[in-house]
């Protein structure tokens, strides 16, 4: 079906199932440990090896030479292929650096062999023993702020103009001109990248951790020269995508490789500590902004210049993005400076563009504020437009933002905060409070899904999406549950599968508002089948208690398709309309409280609260999770999170769990989370948006604005660190 016009304020559903609190249907599986993830597929693929990446130690520059004959000899070792014994395969889709490259090596821990063994111990061991001669490239260039001020004066095309942003911001009588710096950051997801390979009959199998199934399916087949039928993948259950996972990674390419070369089943996860540098990793960024306002407190000007890493043909962390929809202002001048340095790859990590960049632009907001004397729930509130200010063409189909800080700010008693910076005292605690605004766009992707009604009303969902810890599997069964009129428990979902319909997948917080529209779409048509066999139109059928209503008669579900199974298959299409009319994004706002130790400048978040503009809430408790885990991530970004780089190598430093922290549950106070009732009839049947990445939007924003209330110093430079205030 295609949505291509608001929804029916009388939708086909009734809010029985969907919309209401269910703990996640997969959980009893994960905390009991039987959730099979890729790495640990012991049903599939019978006398797996294990292969171990050899990985580049250069960051720029060409392989001389590679001696494998200690390797091959070495105990236990079944082959070594590296990437000089083939033609190297052409990039996958979508894939901004080559995973298997040949010689030529773009950057550090590129992949460049596999050692393939009978255990995973054997085939580390044998890795160890590969020798490669380089050529190493001294044309390389790894410092973003060395760079940026090589390019600074270079003309770009902004990414966004509108009015005459220079004049304003020069009339202005109020300004700001401030510049922020965020680092690589690393998704840092609980299971690594890993994938078991197979091949038989021609046809490539994976069982593998993927957020995009087709997408990557369609990069296996490009890069292996198969038709898209010769190749499956299967990825049911995911620890985590948070972006890592959206486009193939070397793990599905050596496994590939190697079980091909092999003729047996290989399984390669990438250790921890290749992660960092192999995979890819939020793009680091130098933000100037620059904001212009009346005295009264209303924005005239309104730029923001970002310089940000990329290799060759990527597009870096666009941080502009929320600049350009979130505040009124008639002046705006938005440009991004991608510079194509020899770092690893740069590429999604959870709302990409819009976390880091509102990690520069909330902290001037308060900047902004405070320069005007005003209260920055104030100068937000005065500031907002129901307009898009990118755009006046278009309006945005809703938009609660002066409701989430006004909420916001009588929740967390705002009021009572100290507005002198350094003035609270709690022992040897300096306490400060901060805020912030968060904005994320809301889209959405085509979904497809198959339905069957088995003869004992049991109903079975089948689509490719995936649950990357994210509550899928709960939202499509309650989906179901509720289209059908049966209880949760009835509906059994199968996700991560190639062969199921192909779904919007996992990736820029649309999978749940699509996916479950797909489902939607899906279980109307399932309704036509049932509507047939009781020669009933479809509109006049209700569905609930396991039973069909229709003309003062009840018909059990069970044994409506008699013996067999009825099966019904469609696919949600979003017409035009969402884009052209309307700005469709949510909105948050997020307040903080902070303790820093007086003497060690140690940061403690004592209280959080975000309160959520997103649509229709599918789930309270999953859509609650995705929003507490987003405000953690956005303290660890805040306050702890950076890929060190090395400049002299062009290798991040802290490449492992050790040297690269991230919160835990000590680190974290208490969370509040507040969804506004909202339903919004532009974003798809169901009224629902995405609420993943809006969680992390502006956290850090907030703990760094808390930071400077507690203390009187602002930094500019995340992390903040301890070091970087005393
Ligand atoms: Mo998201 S960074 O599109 O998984």
């Amino acid at each position: 079906m295609r949505f291509d016009q608001p929804a029916d304020p009388n939708a086909a559903d009734q809010g029985r199932v969907l919309g209401r609190p269910h703990a996640r249907i997969d959980g009893p599986l994960k905390t009991t440990g039987t959730a099979p993830y890729a790495y640990e597929r012991h049903d599939v693929a019978v006398g797996q090896l294990v292969g171990y990446p050899v990985v580049s130690a250069i960051a720029k520059g060409r392989i001389k030479a590679m001696d494998t004959r200690a390797a091959e000899a070495a105990p236990g070792v079944v082959a070594v292929i590296t990437t000089l014994d083939r033609e190297p395969l052409p990039k996958a889709r979508m894939n901004v650096v080559h995973l298997f490259g040949g010689r030529d090596i773009q950057h550090y821990h590129q992949a460049i062999a596999v050692v393939v063994a009978e255990t995973f111990e054997q085939a580390r061991a044998a890795a160890a023993l590969v020798r490669t001669d380089y050529h190493q490239d001294p044309d390389a260039r790894f410092d973003l702020a060395a760079e940026r001020r090589a390019h600074q004066d270079d003309e770009v095309e902004p990414a966004s103009r509108v009015g005459d942003f220079d004049s304003a911001f020069q009339a202005a009588p109020v300004k700001l001109d401030a510049t922020y710096s965020t680092p690589g950051q690393c998704h840092a997801q609980m299971e690594p990248h890993a994938s078991i390979a197979q091949w038989k009959d021609g046809t490539l199998t994976l069982w593998t951790a993927n957020q995009m199934v087709a997408w990557s399916r369609k990069a296996l087949a490009k890069a292996f020269d198969l038709p898209l039928e010769k190749v499956r993948l299967d990825s049911p259950y995911i620890g985590g995508g948070f972006g890592a996972k959206l486009f193939l990674r070397a793990d599905a390419v050596l496994a590939a490789v190697a079980a091909r070369a092999t003729g047996r089943p290989v399984k390669v996860a990438l250790p921890r500590p290749m992660i960092a540098n192999n995979a890819t990793h939020r793009g680091l960024t130098i933000q100037r902004l620059r904001i212009g306002a009346n005295e009264d407190g209303r924005i005239t000007a309104i730029g923001h210049d970002n310089t940000t890493n990329t290799p060759p043909g990527g597009g870096g962390e666009e941080a502009t993005i929320p600049t350009e929809h979130f505040y009124a202002g008639a002046n705006r001048l938005l440009v991004h400076r991608p510079l194509e340095m020899h770092l690893p790859e740069s590429n999604a990590m959870r709302a990409p563009g819009d976390t880091a960049g509102q990690m520069a632009l909330e902290v001037a907001m308060d900047e902004m504020a405070e320069k005007l004397h005003m209260d920055p729930v104030a100068f937000r509130v005065l500031n907002d437009t129901q307009v898009d200010p990118g755009n006046p063409e278009r309006r945005f189909s809703q938009r609660h933002f002066v409701e989430c800080l006004e909420r916001g700010a009588r929740e967390f008693g705002w009021s009572k905060r100290n507005r002198t910076p350094g003035g609270r005292r709690d022992g040897v605690w300096l306490v400060g409070h901060g805020m912030a605004g968060a904005y994320r766009g809301s889209p959405a992707q085509a979904s497809g899904a198959r339905v069957t009604l088995k003869p004992d009303a049991r109903v079975r969902v089948e689509t490719d999406m995936t649950d990357i810890g994210t509550g899928s599997y709960t939202i499509i069964a309650q989906t179901a549950a509720e289209m059908l009129g049966v209880p949760l428990e009835a509906v059994q979902v199968s996700l991560g599968d190639s062969d199921s319909p192909v779904s919007a997948g996992s990736g820029g917080q649309w999978g749940a508002a699509s996916a479950t529209a797909g489902v939607y779409a899906a279980c109307l048509a399932l309704r036509e089948r049932i509507a047939e066999r009781l020669g009933a139109e479809p509109g006049d059928l209700a569905f609930e208690d396991g039973q069909v209503r229709h003309g003062g008669e009840t018909t059990p579900l069970a044994g409506i398709g008699g013996d067999g199974d009825l099966v019904a298959e469609d696919r949600i299409e979003f017409g035009d309309f969402r884009d052209k009319d309307y700005v469709l994004a949510t909105f948050a706002s997020h307040f903080v409280e902070v303790g820093v130790h007086a003497y060690t400048g140690e940061i403690r978040v004592r209280r959080m609260l975000a309160v959520c503009d997103a649509g229709r809430i599918l789930n309270p408790i999953t859509a609650r999770s995705q929003v507490i885990g987003g405000m953690t991530m956005g303290v660890g970004a805040a306050l702890m999170e950076e890929l060190k780089v090395d400049t002299r190598y062009g290798f991040f430093a802290t490449h492992d769990l050790a040297s690269y922290e991230v919160p835990v549950h000590a680190d974290i106070g208490e969370q509040q989370v507040i969804f506004l009732d909202g339903e919004d009839p532009c974003s798809s049947p169901l009224k629902a948006k995405g609420v993943g990445e809006l969680g992390i939007c502006g956290v850090s924003a907030a703990v760094a604005n808390a930071v400077y209330n507690a203390t009187g110093v602002r930094v500019r430079d995340y992390p903040i660190t301890l070091d970087k205030f005393l």
